[in-house]
């Protein structure tokens, strides 16, 4: 990490100023060195990245990223505003550990709010007609529960008597949604194996719920007892000391439930605001945001408004309909170059997915490619700061031209919009994150010319091919910020700092 930029900053974060899955781990792992402490504030096991133990990936949702520095006394938390699945984080310290990786500095929020089985069964048996297109981790159902206060927390995993008390409470109302479901359906969801196989199904009242508790009760707490914390005083306590810490962010600006495109969010606030709260700290607090944004390219996972897909609502159909990885190499590795060439947009965005791998890490779905947004970019910059960094901007390399979104034209009906009236054909140059609107905006692009340089080697801004500084260049001015950091590959040393 260069050390300028960090010269004299002592707290920084990782967020994303796009729909998520922008290579915040990357980051996040070169800052890991430098950090004292890496904490997570936000989301939960929706989010996913990739750790490397031993030569061996894994697929990693919960643990923070900076868990491989554990043995170099590095503190790993997992802050008050993550939702927290205890089977999930068992699970992974197990992987660790039977890969030589013993967690000794993890911490976890004793406020952090608790996945419960019926939050999965709720999120998966709702989205199918809802089709927001959740991870199906819990992670709505286990909010909501927050706000409307029946909520269990982390610290009720140690106390067995208060845990059951208020499970007991809070399921009389769970008890009318469960009898209202479709048995069959709710069975076939309780028989996945994040929900243990059927373990918690019960034929009378759907969900056992005397398994529940004890489950909880026993098991977690005990393996979680160790690392259960009040985070939120350590990290405070850790900044006052003039320790270094890394707030990790999950998803992304426009998931948010404060600032998304409305429906089709995830459930916490994954902006600057929520991240910094969740961990524990204020947004005051936080020395320098490293706002996380892919190009020159973006992508979505799940349903909702994108209005640069390439191939617009085809992609998004075609996407919805559980596409794979293996689906697209079969049907198209032979007419990749093609297609990257390619006048039908549809078709680019396929090449593209599959040039930069875009496919989920948790669910493996594919991810929906469009081109930059400058307007939405603008939005989440005014919400997480002016400081860029660009990420998989090797993924485009050798396209003849680049389309760059700056205003949208809306096409839809006649409608009031924050007291203007919005008619077919009117501009729009700021975000609108009201989905019904979006999903009318046409985008406006302006054109660049491509490069055909391989820019994966090249370490100093100034050797950057000069067709693709203009398009830097045009960023910058355009949103008024400052392009510090562009990663032109996935490994640390493919990082330049301008
Ligand atoms: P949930 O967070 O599982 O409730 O999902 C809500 C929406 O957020 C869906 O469109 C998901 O695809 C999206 N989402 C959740 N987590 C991530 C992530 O880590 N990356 C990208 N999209 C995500």
């Amino acid at each position: 990490m260069k050390k300028e930029l960090l010269a004299d900053k002592q707290v920084v974060a990782v967020v994303c100023n796009q729909w998520g899955d922008t290579g915040k781990g990357k980051l996040v792992d070169l800052l890991s060195e430098w950090a004292d402490y890496i904490v997570r504030g936000t989301g939960g096991a929706n989010a996913g990245h990739t750790i490397v133990v031993n030569d061996k990936k894994f697929a990693f949702h919960l643990i923070p990223s900076g868990i491989l520095y554990d043995n170099l006394g590095k503190i790993n938390v997992i802050g008050r505003g993550v939702a927290f699945d205890p089977k999930i984080l068992i699970e992974e310290i197990y992987i660790l550990e039977k890969n030589g990786l013993q967690v000794h500095n993890l911490l976890i929020s004793h406020e952090a709010p608790l996945v419960l089985p019926y939050h999965l069964l709720f999120d998966r048996y709702s989205d199918r007609s809802e089709k927001v297109g959740t991870t199906g981790r819990g992670i709505g159902p286990l909010y909501s529960d927050y706000v409307s206060r029946n909520s269990l927390f982390v610290n009720d995993l140690l106390n067995p008597e208060i845990f059951k008390e208020k499970l007991t409470k809070y399921v009389e109302s769970k008890r009318i949604i469960l009898n209202s479901m479709n048995k069959e359906v709710a069975e076939k969801i309780l028989s996945h194996k994040h929900l243990l196989n059927g373990f918690f199904f019960n034929k009378d009242t759907i969900i056992d719920f005397d398994k529940v508790v004890d489950l909880y009760t026993k098991e977690y707490s005990e393996k979680l007892r160790p690392f259960i914390e009040n985070t939120s005083k350590v990290v405070k306590q850790a900044r006052k000391n003039g320790s270094k810490i890394l707030l990790e962010g999950a998803q992304g600006t426009l998931l948010s439930i404060d600032y998304g495109t409305t429906k089709y969010q995830t459930s916490s606030d994954c902006a600057i605001e929520g991240l910094a709260k969740g961990c524990g700290l204020k947004e005051k607090d936080v020395d320098y945001v490293f706002g996380i944004t892919k190009a020159f390219f973006m992508t979505r996972v799940g349903n909702g408004p994108f209005p640069t897909e390439l191939g617009g609502k085809k992609s998004e159909e075609y996407c919805d309909s559980s596409q794979t990885k293996n689906d697209e190499e079969t049907n198209y590795a032979n007419k990749l170059e093609e297609m990257l060439h390619s006048n039908d947009e549809f078709e680019k965005g396929i090449a593209i997915r599959m040039q930069g791998n875009e496919y989920g890490a948790t669910t493996g779905r594919t991810r929906r490619v469009g081109w930059l947004d400058l307007v939405a970019l603008k939005y989440a910059m005014q919400i997480n700061g002016p400081n860029l960094t660009l990420t998989k901007v090797d993924v485009l390399t050798g396209l003849d031209k680049i389309k760059i979104c700056t205003d949208y034209t809306y096409q839809g009906k006649e409608i009031d919009y924050a007291g203007r009236s919005l008619k077919t054909g009117s501009t729009i140059k700021e975000f609108p994150r009201f989905s019904e609107i979006l999903y009318n905006c046409e985008p406006v692009y302006e054109e660049f010319p491509g490069w055909t340089e391989d820019i994966t080697k090249i370490k100093n801004y100034g050797n950057l091919p000069e067709n693709f500084k203009k398009i830097i260049s045009f960023i910058e001015e355009y949103t008024g910020g400052s392009i510090d950091v562009i990663s032109v590959g996935p490994e640390r040393e493919q990082t330049i700092f301008r």
